[in-house]
């Protein structure tokens, strides 16, 4: 079902970045997000984990560009990687973008060093259900101890749940889109419990509300999500 993700990025040649997530949380704020769940700017280094074609490292880069000092990025999709390899920003002394799929063993061993801070937004919510788990221990393995993972996500009763039509659900919390991609909704406790089996370390986790506005129905949907930082032990 992963596979739909490479079809996704085929059908829109990269230019449609994520035809769901950019519209939830517009590309100039996901920056932020970093910004404000790990402040420090430092020499430290990041990984974007299903980065997509990069809507958060090149924002991240043009507005703070010493924020790292060096930036990773992986997606399963080998076109939304091309894509990142092509854009103006990609420096490859300081950017590494590579193919991954972070449900498999393994998945990081190419990855030169252990980074300081993972990203992972609207990404396990692509993931199977039986698969989140690995592949949140698969991600705890490029960490390094004491870095951080920063996660957002679509929570359980968030609007697009609630509008999916009958016949979409394949399961409690999780459906099918137009688009043959999958979508997981997830609770604040659902994330615990798997963090913690992960064994990683909950430093924040809530429920964050926000609207996105939908011009074309001309109405602003409230929009729940959940937000994460979560710390591997030293
Ligand atoms: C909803 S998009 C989010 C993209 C990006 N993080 C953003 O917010 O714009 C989900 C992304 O996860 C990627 N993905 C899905 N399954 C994956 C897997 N098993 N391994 C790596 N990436 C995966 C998809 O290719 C897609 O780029």
């Amino acid at each position: 079902m992963t596979e739909k993700w490479v079809i996704v990025y085929e059908h829109h040649d990269g230019i449609l970045i994520c035809p769901t997530s950019t519209t939830v949380l517009p590309v100039h704020q996901r920056h932020n997000l970093v910004t404000f769940l790990f402040p420090a700017k430092c020499d430290r280094s990041l990984l974007e984990v299903g980065c997509g074609v990069g809507n958060l490292i090149f924002p991240l880069m043009e507005d703070e560009p010493n924020a790292f000092q060096k930036i990773y990025a992986c997606d399963f999709s080998k076109n939304a990687i091309d894509f990142v390899k092509q854009h103006p920003l990609y420096d490859t002394s300081r950017v590494e973008a590579f193919e991954a799929d972070i449900t498999l063993t393994g998945a990081f061993n190419t990855l030169s060093d252990k980074v300081d801070v993972v990203t992972l937004i609207f990404v396990l919510s692509a993931i199977h259900p039986d698969k989140v788990l690995a592949s949140l221990l698969n991600i705890s393995t490029c960490l390094k101890p004491g870095g951080v993972i920063l996660f957002r996500d679509y929570a359980v009763n968030d609007m697009t749940q609630i509008r999916f039509k009958p016949g979409h659900k394949i399961d409690q919390h999780l459906y099918m889109r137009q688009d043959g991609t999958r979508t997981l909704f997830f609770t604040v406790d659902k994330i615990k419990e798997i963090v913690q089996s992960a064994g990683l370390s909950v430093i924040d986790l809530c429920y964050v509300h926000s609207k996105t506005v939908n011009k074309r129905e001309d109405i602003d949907l409230p929009r729940t999500f959940v937000q994460g930082k979560f710390c591997k032990n030293v």
